[in-house]
């Protein structure tokens, strides 16, 4: 396996430029040597928390302790190929995002429009909305019959998936009986706790299950983001190989060897100078939902009222998502020319897969001319590289990540290095990155207005509120 040579590892780590943010102009933000030496302190206590931590941190292991699973998820998902013209995915928040985002990533980008035999695997359909339009669409183009659900929950309960999944039990009820609901529905969910154990086992539904301690913006690469991947023909061995190798880099108690622990201090840095907004800019649509998931797992995990005593500190940085080159003709203006209120990470590639050359032409306009005997590679390359001098010439603060190529050994560092990079700031802001009090507030009213058992209180506090004044609705 080309993962396992240690040459082609190498050749395939991720490169992290952050000179970028080490900029030094009066009255700019922007980082210096000093700023991380002046923090020494506050970087080895979050150093010797995220050592003494990583017991508690499930997700960290997930590189080493699937062996058996891995192997349940591969003859999974070698059965699913074979015998179903689709595979959906009913889930939301960290359970869709990450599937969403490597299945982008790792798959062509026209994936569900190519014949069968070029995809290598069934049409795939990540459902992560209750949009009635939405459901009505996904049933307009799947014949459930040839169809396998993926539920995913951690939770077990959360409203959206499991309103989704009455709509299909009943469909399959309708189309293929009740005693063959089990072919088409795979549950993902915790061991123990929530409903969907119990559904599973009433409907004797096969079930993966999502290792205790491992959250869900924490959960892509275990069964949650690797079976789905597994079904579309995703070498999921070397995804979880690729976030062993960025592992071995992340346990460098060095911040100026630990590129995780870096991007962390980097930010937290310009969190402290005003910068409260986190643009994610990939140069290649196979990441373009890598900005996504990561605006889950940023948001979520830092956006917190109450540090680690339960003062009230309300920080968090505003995660925006951007796609090289297109939104330099939306977003770029403000980002060069706006408010010293953020930090850009752009993503790029060395390679990419296709190469496209742009033929001569027009020998008589110069100006289109000049295009001819370039490729869209160079291109991209030449029009990333501008935008990076752009934004930095005007005292604007970006990093940029380089994955030589796209391929699972290289999503897989991205992800877990992003995943060390969250827990490490959260350790630097002194909160809990790993709950999300924000959320279940929410998840809590939908349940009271919709009528759910034991939330009678919520529901009455819900009606309290004062009535919308007419007098500010137009
Ligand atoms: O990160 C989280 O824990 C949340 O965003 C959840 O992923 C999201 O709310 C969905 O929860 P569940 O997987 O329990 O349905």
């Amino acid at each position: 396996m080309r993962y396992e040579d240690k040459t082609w590892q190498d050749a395939m780590r991720l490169r992290v430029d952050f000179n970028g943010m080490m900029i030094n102009a009066p009255g700019r933000p922007g980082v210096c040597e000093e700023d991380i030496s002046a923090l020494a302190g506050k970087i080895a206590a979050a150093t010797t928390a995220m050592k003494e931590k990583r017991g508690q941190m499930k997700w960290r292991e997930l590189p080493y302790n699937q062996d058996d699973v891995v192997e349940e998820i591969i003859e999974t998902a070698r059965g699913v190929s074979e015998r179903f013209e689709n595979f959906v995915v009913l889930g939301i928040g960290g359970s869709a995002l990450g599937p969403i985002a490597v299945h982008q990533a790792l798959r062509h980008l026209r994936y569900n429009d190519l014949p069968k035999e070029q995809r290598g695997g069934p049409r795939l359909f990540v459902e992560d909305n209750v949009d009635p339009e939405r459901m009505a669409a996904l049933l307009d183009v799947i014949d459930v019959e040839k169809t396998m659900f993926n539920v995913i929950t951690k939770s077990g309960g959360t409203s959206e998936t499991m309103s989704q999944l009455l709509i299909i039990v009943s469909l399959l009820e309708q189309r293929v009986g009740k005693n063959r609901i089990n072919e088409h529905i795979i549950a993902t969910t915790d061991r123990e706790k929530g409903n969907l154990i119990k559904i599973a086992q009433k409907l004797n539904i096969k079930t993966f299950y999502v290792p205790d301690g491992v959250g869900g913006r924490f959960s892509e690469l275990c069964p949650v983001g690797l079976l789905a991947a597994a079904v579309c023909g995703i070498d999921i061995k070397e995804l979880l190989a690729g976030a062993k190798y960025m592992d071995e880099l992340c346990v460098a108690e060095d911040v100026w060897k630990n590129p995780a622990f870096m991007l962390a201090v980097q930010q937290y840095i310009a969190m402290q100078k005003g910068c409260n907004i986190s643009v994610m800019m990939p140069y290649a649509d196979s990441l373009k939902y890598m900005a996504d998931w990561y605006a889950q797992l940023w948001a979520e995990s830092l956006g917190k009222r109450y540090d680690n005593q339960g003062n009230e500190v309300f920080v968090g940085q505003t995660p925006v998502k951007a796609l090289g080159v297109t939104d330099q003709h939306s977003q770029v203006q403000l980002y060069t020319q706006g408010p010293f209120d953020k930090v850009i990470t752009f993503l790029g590639v060395d390679k990419y897969r296709a190469e496209f050359a742009i033929p001569e032409g027009f020998s008589d306009i110069p100006d289109v001319a000049f295009l001819g005997g370039h490729s869209l590679n160079e291109l991209i390359r030449a029009e990333q590289l501008a935008t990076e001098y752009a934004v930095q010439k005007s005292g604007h603060l970006s990093h940029t990540i380089t994955l030589p190529e796209v391929n699972e050994f290289t999503v897989g560092q991205l992800l877990y290095m992003f995943e060390v990079q969250t827990a490490f700031a959260g350790e630097l802001l002194d909160i809990d990155a790993f709950d999300q009090p924000g959320v279940e507030e929410g998840k809590n009213a939908t349940y009271a207005l919709l009528g759910k058992p034991g939330f009678e209180q919520k529901k009455q506090e819900l009606d309290c509120r004062p009535k919308t004044n007419a007098k500010y609705v137009i």
